[in-house]
């Protein structure tokens, strides 16, 4: 096999990955992408693997356990090598792999995911670091600013995606930890990467590992840089708020890729690079996109709540009462109806509803009552959640709008059904300036004649808020879990 060939295979799976993030811009090609993406990482593996045992097989001076360095390897000894170095340690990655996405529920996606990240940017840092300790490069300067880049994007992804992770999961409290002067204390941080660079990069080369010298001020720079933006990457994360993690989730999406790409520089890998700057560029921009549709400043979030005071906190308010009701009621509403609009949450994702819901969207219709969906760009646990549920439950895409297309048709509405919706229908993110998703597009539920709650308390949601919206006039709720009240709706119609 010739290095050409594996460069050829290289490209076609960097159009692959191009093809495949094209597919996931929409609904209907979105399973293309991923078969795609698919194609494009089964090549990239395939080809990397063989690319790695043809090196190996041309080896003149790799360090070979049991080869004495220099030995051309004969055909029989490299693949026994590579076995070893390369397929024991992809297997049980993948057997790993296998078993956590067979058990992670769609709801624990994003804890997944943000773990996932981590690893890329631990990757990341063990590359830089291994580059280092195994000079081929010594005196490079270009080399040593590579190595800086990478170990750094890497280990701010790495501690940043630990602690979104552990927001995520609820392991520790979602609310921004703002340390006294926060803002001054990440310029401090980017500043010291900066000069901690610059010193290493001059540093005469004797100085540096393999240089010939005491490499210790080498060692320590590299170390210090690394301590630097583990401890940066822990202080970013855990500044922003429960509201702005879908945010920070895809900002780290968006750093794992330049963090691979920095490795694929260091490695001189191609497709590394490629991959990861398009990993890097569709995170960012998709961050940039979330960033809109919540009324976020892009700066302030990857900045870590950059510009942020760090005060906003919710205050508990007395509402009032709220009013309940029971499922043969809002049966009754809903004969009545001759407009609906569904506002799903995750909640709905939780009691495993859509399908339910889908059959009572389909028991309306045939009724002659026109049903609409309504889509949060934050409802759920992560982009496009509840997109994929309704799609799963086969609800026509037409019927199925994005916030912006809907916002306006609420008040010609005459029931909106919030099936396990909280913070993306909370009214307090346009009305209180001191909530936590104050500023927040919501969707304004409230403005249509009745608007159905379903949720089994009146516990807040992920932002932690109350919501006014439950004790409105026309607004009722409809407690116990989603999938089966909607069920009693169905069997009462
Ligand atoms: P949430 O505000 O999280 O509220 C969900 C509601 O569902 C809860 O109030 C809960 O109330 C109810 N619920 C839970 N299980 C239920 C069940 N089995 N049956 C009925 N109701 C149930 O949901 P949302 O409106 O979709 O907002 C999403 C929030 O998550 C936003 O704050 C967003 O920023 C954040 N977030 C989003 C993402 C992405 S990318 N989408 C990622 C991370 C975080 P009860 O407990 O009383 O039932």
């Amino acid at each position: 096999m010739s290095n050409s060939l594996i460069q050829g295979s290289y490209i076609i799976a960097g159009l692959a990955f191009i093809l495949a993030l094209a597919g996931l811009s929409k609904h209907h090609t979105a399973k293309r992408g991923t078969v795609f993406g698919m194609v494009g990482m089964g090549i990239a593996l395939v080809f990397t693997i063989l690319g790695t045992v043809l090196a190996v097989q041309q080896q003149l001076d790799l360090d070979v356990p049991g080869v004495e360095a220099g030995t051309v390897l004969t055909t029989a000894a490299a693949p026994s090598w590579a076995v070893i170095a390369i397929v024991v340690p992809m297997a049980v990655g993948a057997l790993l792999g296998i078993v956590l996405a067979v058990r992670v529920e769609m709801t624990g996606m994003p804890e997944l995911i943000a773990l996932l990240h981590s690893f890329v940017g631990l990757t990341a840092v063990l590359v830089g670091w291994v580059s280092y300790l195994e000079p081929g490069h010594v005196g490079d300067k270009l080399h040593y600013g590579e190595l800086f880049a990478g170990v750094f994007i890497g280990a701010v992804t790495f501690t940043g995606s630990i602690i979104a992770y552990l927001k995520l999961s609820a392991k520790m409290k979602s609310a921004p930890l703002a340390l006294p002067k926060h803002n001054l204390i990440n310029l401090g941080a980017v500043v010291a990467f900066l000069a901690v660079t610059v010193w290493f990069v001059i540093l005469p080369e004797d100085q540096h590992l393999g240089g010939g010298g005491d490499a210790t001020l080498g060692l320590v720079l590299l170390s210090v840089m690394t301590l630097i933006a583990l401890l940066l990457g822990l202080h970013l994360v855990a500044a922003i708020g429960g509201g702005d993690m879908p945010v920070v989730v895809s900002m780290l999406n968006s750093y794992s890729g330049w963090a691979a790409a920095a490795a694929g520089f260091t490695l001189e890998n191609d497709l590394l690079i490629i991959t990861g700057a398009l990993v890097g560029s569709s995170g960012a921009y998709l961050s940039y996109i979330m960033c809109k549709a919540m009324n976020r400043s892009f700066i302030s979030v990857i900045m870590g709540g950059f510009g942020s005071d760090g005060q906003v906190v919710g205050e508990a308010k007395d509402y009032g009462e709220h009013r309940e009701v029971m499922a043969p009621e809002v049966a009754d509403l809903l004969k009545e109806a001759s407009s609906v609009i569904i506002a799903p949450g995750y909640g709905m994702a939780v009691a495993q509803a859509q399908n339910a819901v889908a059959d009572l969207t389909g028991k309306l219709r045939a009724r002659g009552v026109e049903v609409r969906f309504a889509i949060h760009p934050v409802a759920g646990r992560l982009p496009g959640h509840m997109n994929v549920l309704l799609a799963e439950a086969k609800v026509p895409y037409d019927i199925v709008f994005e916030m912006d297309e809907i916002n306006e048709d609420f008040p010609s509405t005459d029931v909106v059904l919030v099936i396990g919706a909280n913070d993306t229908v909370n009214p307090a993110a346009l009305d209180d300036p001191t909530s936590p998703i104050a500023g927040m597009p919501v969707l304004h539920v409230w403005e249509a004649g009745q608007v159905i709650i379903f949720k089994r308390s009146m516990a807040t949601g992920y932002a932690g808020v109350q919501n006014p919206l439950f004790f409105n006039e026309n607004s009722a709720m409809l407690f116990g879990d989603a999938k089966d009240r909607v069920e009693d709706i169905i069997h009462n119609l």
